[in-house]
């Protein structure tokens, strides 16, 4: 009797600890997919300016700065050290600074687009464009 409370005791406890990593694994992958998202988000703004752009739409191309704008708030936030390699102590200084020039060069989009100076339109846009990539890079070497 007392061999089968301990069985049941010592199952009790590894089934528990089991669950207690699947959670914690899983708020991992929420936080993870959160940030992908947003990532995917900001393609999807990318894109549209792009388009915007192209068709010299400047509504269009308002509305993607905009939707980029949206995803700045996690960009700069602690959150993004889900995605960050947790050994680089400069990731999320880096991160930090990236999201600063995102929205530097977006809002100066804004101005250059109401403004009508569309060469500096396209100029900003290629530094936003620089912005991700320069972190995907870094982040790939690091
Ligand atoms: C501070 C760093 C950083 C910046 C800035 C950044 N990204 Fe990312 N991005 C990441 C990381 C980290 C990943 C995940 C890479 C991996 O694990 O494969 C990622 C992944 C992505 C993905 C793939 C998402 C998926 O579904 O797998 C896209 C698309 C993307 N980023 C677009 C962008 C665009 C567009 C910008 C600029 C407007 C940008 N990113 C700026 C860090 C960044």
């Amino acid at each position: 009797m007392k061999k089968i409370l301990v069985t049941i005791a010592l199952s009790a406890f590894v089934a528990s600890s089991i669950y207690a990593t699947d959670k914690s694994k899983s708020q991992d992958n929420d936080h993870r997919t959160m940030l992908m998202k947003d990532m995917r988000t900001m393609l999807e703004a990318m894109e549209q300016i792009q388009r915007g752009g192209l068709y010299s739409s400047t509504d269009e191309m308002k509305i993607g700065v905009k939707k980029l704008q949206g995803t700045l708030k996690t960009l700069e936030s602690d959150e993004v050290k889900w995605i960050l390699p947790k050994d680089q102590k400069y990731a999320y200084q880096f991160a930090q600074k990236t999201a600063s020039m995102l929205h530097l060069y977006s809002n100066d989009m804004i101005s250059s687009i109401e403004a009508g100076r569309m060469d500096d339109a396209l100029e900003d846009y290629s530094q936003l464009l620089k912005q991700c990539t320069s972190c995907h890079i870094r982040i790939r070497n690091w």
